[in-house]
C-alpha cells in the first residue's frame, strides 16, 4: 500500500448534495500532507470488486486553515461521491495519496480572474483565500450555478468580499435567474479583466465554452479536469528495493521536500518507475498522464513524453513534466518537486 491516513474530523453538509470533509492527517504523515493552494487528494473508496480512487480537490488554503477539507458532490451514479455522501462520518479514517496537481497560481501576487461553475468551486476557493491572505493581486470571481440553493460557499464568500472589498468581486451567474451561459455573456463579464491569468474548473461542457471564449481574448487559461481513474494507485505499483532492468542507466537528481538525492534511471523505464524503485515518496495518481498528479519541473536535461493530456504548450515551456510518461533522452536529468 502506497497511501497515507487521514481521519475526518468533521462532515460539512455545504448544500443538500455537498459534503465537505474536513480532514486530519495521521501523526506521523503530517509532513506528507503539504499542498499548494489548488491541488486535490485522491481518495480509496470501495468497489464491487475491490477498490477504487478518485480525486477530490482541497478547498482549504494551506496559509488560513489548520486542517484539509475536500468537498465532494453528488454524481448520478457515482461511486466515490456517494459512498462518501452516504457513509462517511466524523472519526473515520481514510486511505489517501499525498496533494497533487498543477492548478495552482505562480504567484499569489498576480491578479486573477478565477471560473467556477457548480462544485468546481472547490479548488477555486482554495486559490481565491490563498491570494488574499497571503499575496497583494486582486480577484475576481465568475460563479455558476443551478439556482441559489446550490451555490457552495455562499456565506463564505459573503464574508470574504466583506473583508477585502478592494481585492475580491464575486459576480454570480445563475441559471434560474440570466438562463445558462452564453459565450456572449461569458466574454462580457471577462471584458475588464483579460489582462489577467485565468483558472477554470467546473462541468466539461462549461469549461470548453469559458476556455474557448477566453482563448478567443488572447487570456492564459488554467483549467482543472476530473476524470475516473482506471486503476487502483494503492496497490503498490514498484516497491523500493526491487532489482532495476538492465540495460543502460541513467541518473535523476530529485528535490524533493526540500532534500536532494541522485538516483539511477534505467532508461528502458518511465521516471516515475525509477523514482519510486529508488524509494522516492514521488506523487502520482492516474498513471496514465491524465492527471497531472505526478508533474514536476525539469531543470536540467531532456524527457520525451508518453502520453500528456493535461500539461499545455506554456506548462511545457515552464519546464513542467509528467514523470508516469516521461522517458529518457539525456543520462542526466534534474527535477524538482518544491515548486
Ligand atoms: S499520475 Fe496522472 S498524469 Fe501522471
Amino acid at each position: 500500500m502506497t497511501g497515507l491516513k487521514a481521519r475526518v474530523v468533521d462532515v460539512v453538509h455545504e448544500t443538500a448534495e455537498a459534503h465537505s470533509l474536513v480532514l486530519e492527517p495521521a501523526e506521523g504523515d503530517r509532513d506528507r500532507f503539504s499542498y499548494r493552494p489548488g491541488q486535490f487528494l485522491t481518495v480509496r473508496v470501495p468497489a464491487e470488486d475491490g477498490w477504487a480512487a478518485r480525486c477530490y480537490s482541497l478547498c482549504s488554503s494551506p496559509l488560513t486553515d489548520d486542517r484539509l477539507k475536500v468537498t465532494v458532490k453528488r454524481v448520478e451514479g457515482g461511486l466515490g461521491s456517494n459512498w462518501i455522501c452516504d457513509n462517511v462520518t466524523a472519526g473515520d479514517v481514510l486511505e489517501v495519496l499525498r496533494p497533487a496537481g498543477t492548478f495552482t497560481p505562480s504567484s499569489l501576487d498576480d491578479d486573477l480572474l478565477l471560473v467556477a461553475g457548480g462544485s468546481g468551486i472547490t479548488p477555486v476557493m482554495s486559490i481565491l483565500k490563498s491570494c488574499l491572505a497571503g499575496g497583494r493581486g486582486k480577484v475576481a470571481l465568475l460563479y455558476a450555478n443551478r439556482d441559489e440553493r446550490s451555490v457552495i460557499f455562499a456565506d463564505e464568500l459573503r464574508a470574504l468580499t466583506e473583508e477585502h472589498p478592494d481585492r475580491l468581486t464575486v459576480v454570480h451567474l445563475l441559471e434560474s435567474v440570466q438562463g445558462l451561459p452564453t459565450p456572449a455573456t461569458v466574454r462580457s463579464l471577462a471584458r475588464p479583466y483579460t489582462r489577467r491569468q485565468a483558472f477554470v474548473c467546473g462541468p466539461e461542457v462549461f469549461m470548453d465554452l469559458v476556455t474557448d471564449t477566453f482563448t478567443g481574448l488572447g487570456m492564459r487559461v488554467h483549467v482543472e479536469r476530473f476524470f475516473s481513474l482506471e486503476n487502483d494507485p494503492f496497490e503498490d505499483p514498484e516497491a523500493p528495493g526491487e532489482p532495476a532492468p538492465g540495460g543502460e542507466i541513467g541518473e535523476i537528481e530529485v528535490e524533493m521536500d526540500g532534500e536532494t538525492r541522485t538516483v539511477p534511471w534505467p532508461k528502458s523505464e518511465r521516471l516515475l518507475d525509477a523514482l519510486l524503485r529508488a524509494g522516492v515518496d514521488a506523487p502520482f495518481s492516474c498513471r496514465e498522464g491524465n492527471c497531472s498528479a505526478c508533474a514536476c519541473v525539469a531543470l536540467e536535461g531532456e524527457v520525451t513524453l508518453d502520453a500528456n493530456a493535461v500539461l499545455d504548450a506554456q506548462d511545457l515551456a515552464d519546464g513542467l513534466i509528467l514523470a508516469c510518461q516521461a522517458r529518457p533522452v539525456t543520462d542526466r536529468l534534474k527535477i524538482t518537486y518544491d515548486g
